[in-house]
């Protein structure tokens, strides 16, 4: 199966792919991740990246596709994509990359958190600096000052700064929100509010998988 989970910043998406993947056997593979490392190993894409995720906008599409193109080719068992595609160039690229292999998108999935709830919760998430699990202040699991999973220490992200969340709402607006027409008009499209608490989101999404698979 090859899914998609798009949303604003802060909808949940890492949260939701980190409950969903070993239970659908599924590799995650989250592009912001896969640039936070970049920059944090120093490679030349890092270094080029760098100033776009601290300013809050779109990393070129050059960068991005050079860091991808490779995974998605080798993860022949399935994969969640978690930040990618971003805008309508991506998504076409996405679909040309599947489709040289025959392969298709199955579904997209579409957090829907209104823009109140966002800024709430970046404001108060934290990060593991070790295994790149999410928490949040005012979560029970990170109630300690280490990650409850591998004992690193949490850190803040520098684009979790109010003027910068504000910058990465404008620009998913601008360019990632009409992906969401892009995949309503092929039929894959399923909008998920995410307004409940993880557990239950993730609930939902299973019951929803699991009807699909049974039409
Ligand atoms: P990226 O890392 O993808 O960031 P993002 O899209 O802004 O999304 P976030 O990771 O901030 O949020 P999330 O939806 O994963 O939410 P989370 O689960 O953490 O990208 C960062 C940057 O990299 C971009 O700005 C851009 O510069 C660049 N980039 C990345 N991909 C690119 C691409 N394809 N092209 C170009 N540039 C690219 O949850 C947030 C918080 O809420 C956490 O604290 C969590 O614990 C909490 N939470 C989650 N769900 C719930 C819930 N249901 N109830 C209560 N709290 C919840
Ligand atoms: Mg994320």
């Amino acid at each position: 199966m090859y899914l998609v989970i798009l949303g604003a910043p802060g909808a949940g998406k890492g949260t939701q792919v980190e409950g969903l993947k070993d239970k659908l056997g599924l590799v995650h593979i989250a592009t912001g991740d896969l640039l936070r490392e970049a920059v944090r190993e120093r490679t030349l894409l890092g270094q080029r990246a760098e100033k776009f995720i601290t300013q809050g906008r779109l990393v070129p599409d050059d960068i991005v596709l050079e860091l991808l193109e490779d995974k998605i080719g080798k993860e022949k068992d399935g994969f969640i994509l978690d930040g990618f595609p971003r805008n309508l160039f991506q998504g076409r690229k996405l679909d040309e990359i599947l489709s040289r292999e025959n392969r298709k998108l199955d579904l997209v999935l579409n957090l829907d958190v209104k823009e109140s709830v966002i800024i709430e919760r970046l404001g108060t998430r934290l990060v593991c600096s070790s295994c790149d699990r999410t928490y949040n202040q005012e979560n029970s699991a990170a109630s300690g000052n280490t990650c409850p999973v591998c004992g690193a220490s949490f850190f803040q992200r520098d684009d979790d700064k109010p003027e910068i969340i504000k910058e990465r709402l404008k620009t998913y607006l601008e360019h990632t929100r009409p992906l969401i027409n892009y995949y309503r008009k092929k039929g894959i499209l399923h909008n998920v509010g995410g307004a409940q608490s993880p557990v239950e989101i993730t609930r939902e999404i299973l019951n929803f998988l699991n009807k699909k698979e049974n039409t």
